[in-house]
């Protein structure tokens, strides 16, 4: 599918994104362990959610569809049985390496593959605690044929074991995924596991358990989840919070189209997610959050779980900033994104150590780089993967997705600001996190502007 957008001058309205991805991922995996039925409204309908969905039913948990959200049947610690042949994971990372964490705690084999980008990103980084706990991982992948490399690529067969071992883990890279491959597999542990961090990541497992009844605890960068014979205790319902990674594309686009003004409501507000917003704040951007204070801490019922609320953007004049090595684990979903805003800053912003991004769904410093690039951007990015851009006005060009939904995103938002038009060739893509994107961005910034092939 190819997607035409059209220079805009403003944006304006008020939306809803779809409901957090990663969020959602966890919620079927710990929801299908629990005891009892638990109600997801505002499940995701993007592709990945949806193998998450289907992993867990292939393991013998009943889902319902319900209109907006789903139902999970829960089968207790114990209660998930062998799968009948594959578990295919598609294109989501998050799928495999978090249900690499609960299969390895089962008794039983299965074998997890993968669509072909995802059999190109590296799996060692779970592999390897899980290991250390017991588990036995065997890699059938390899990225191409010549590949010499130590790394381990799906396919991945993993015969279980229960219990597995205690785990102390220090993580060679800030990733929640690894970190919550851990904790789930740490379920299964006859001992307690713990991870620790370099760098704060999205803490969505640690608040899931912790409403399920588990003890977690977080302290200076270690987290550690204790063992227990109890059952985990299905809350009833959740309802999951908009994405803000999703929503990080549309307010961005307010933030830079001059006279734009942008709400978004019922959006996640976890502080380990939203750190592109204090990015954005110190480039100049003007931004209200308003948290719903219910889902403060101490606030009623389930929903104190995430807090959530409203983002509200008025345009204004950017100004270029550094962002360090340090903070990004907390934004690295929205660097692509952060990397247009740069575009539209007068000065110069850096990203450092970004290594991270090549190992996305593709190599998003090079989809990036080419991209904004043909559209005139003055960018840069070194070999210790240190990105630099001065701002300079853009101007439509056809671009490409490379298969990546973020990269798609972004390009659409740097099209809205180009001058002339700006063709995205591959945009389906943006179908594995918002499927409605490009309808919503019609709605915003006028039908005329966005036209879908
Ligand atoms: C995710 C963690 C991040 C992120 C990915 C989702 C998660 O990956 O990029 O989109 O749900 O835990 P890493 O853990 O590899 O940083």
């Amino acid at each position: 599918m190819d997607v035409i957008i059209h220079q805009t001058q403003s944006i304006a309205g008020h939306v809803r994104v779809p409901a957090d991805k990663a969020i959602s991922h966890r919620a079927a995996l710990l929801c299908a362990l629990s005891e009892g039925q638990t109600e997801l409204t505002a499940w995701p309908s993007g592709d990945d959610c949806q193998r998450t969905l289907s992993l867990v039913e292939r393991l013998g948990v009943v889902v319902d569809r319900l209109p907006g959200g789903i139902r999970i049947h829960g089968v207790g610690l114990t209660g998930l049985r062998a799968p009948q042949g594959e578990l295919d994971c598609g294109e989501s990372g998050t799928t495999i390496r978090l249900a690499a964490g609960l299969l390895a705690g089962q008794p039983f084999v299965s074998r997890l593959t993968a669509a072909p980008s995802l059999c190109r990103r590296p799996m060692r980084r779970i592999t390897e605690p899980l290991t250390q706990m017991g588990a036995c991982i065997e890699s059938h992948g390899s990225p191409s044929p010549r590949a010499q490399d130590a790394e381990l690529y799906p396919p991945l067969q993993i015969t279980g074991c229960r219990p597995l071992h205690p785990l102390r883990y220090r993580m060679p890279i800030a990733s929640a995924q690894v970190k919550s491959a851990v904790l789930l597999a740490g379920l299964f542990a006859e001992g307690p596991v713990s991870v620790a961090e370099s760098q704060p990541t999205r803490d969505h497992t640690e608040r899931l358990l912790r409403l399920l009844g588990r003890s977690v605890q977080s302290h200076d960068g270690d987290v550690r989840l204790e063992p227990s014979q109890e059952a985990l205790r299905s809350p009833g319902r959740l309802v999951i919070p908009g994405d803000p990674s999703s929503a990080a594309f549309l307010l961005v686009a307010a933030a830079v189209l001059p006279g734009s003004s942008l709400t978004i409501q019922d959006v996640g507000l976890n502080p380990t997610r939203i750190h592109f917003l204090s990015v954005l704040q110190r480039m100049g951007a003007d931004i209200t959050m308003t948290v719903d204070p219910t889902t403060l801490q101490g606030g009623a019922g389930d929903d104190q779980w995430e807090p959530r609320g409203t983002i509200r953007v008025a345009a204004s004049a950017l100004r270029g900033t550094t962002v360090e090595a340090h903070e990004v684990p907390r934004l690295i979903d929205e660097l692509p994104i952060l990397m247009v805003a740069a575009c539209a800053a007068s000065g110069t912003t850096v990203f450092r150590g970004a290594s991270e991004l090549r190992i996305k769904e593709t190599d998003r410093l090079h989809s990036m780089t080419t991209g904004l690039r043909q559209m005139g951007a003055q960018m840069a990015a070194s070999g210790d993967a240190a990105v630099t851009i001065t701002g300079a006005p853009l101007r439509g060009a056809a671009v490409e997705s490379f298969g990546d939904h973020r990269t798609a995103m972004s390009l659409a938002i740097a099209g809205l600001l180009a001058s002339g038009q700006t063709r995205i060739r591959g945009a389906e893509c943006v179908g594995k996190s918002f499927p409605n994107f490009f309808e919503v961005l019609a709605s915003l910034a006028g039908p005329s502007r966005v036209g879908i092939f």
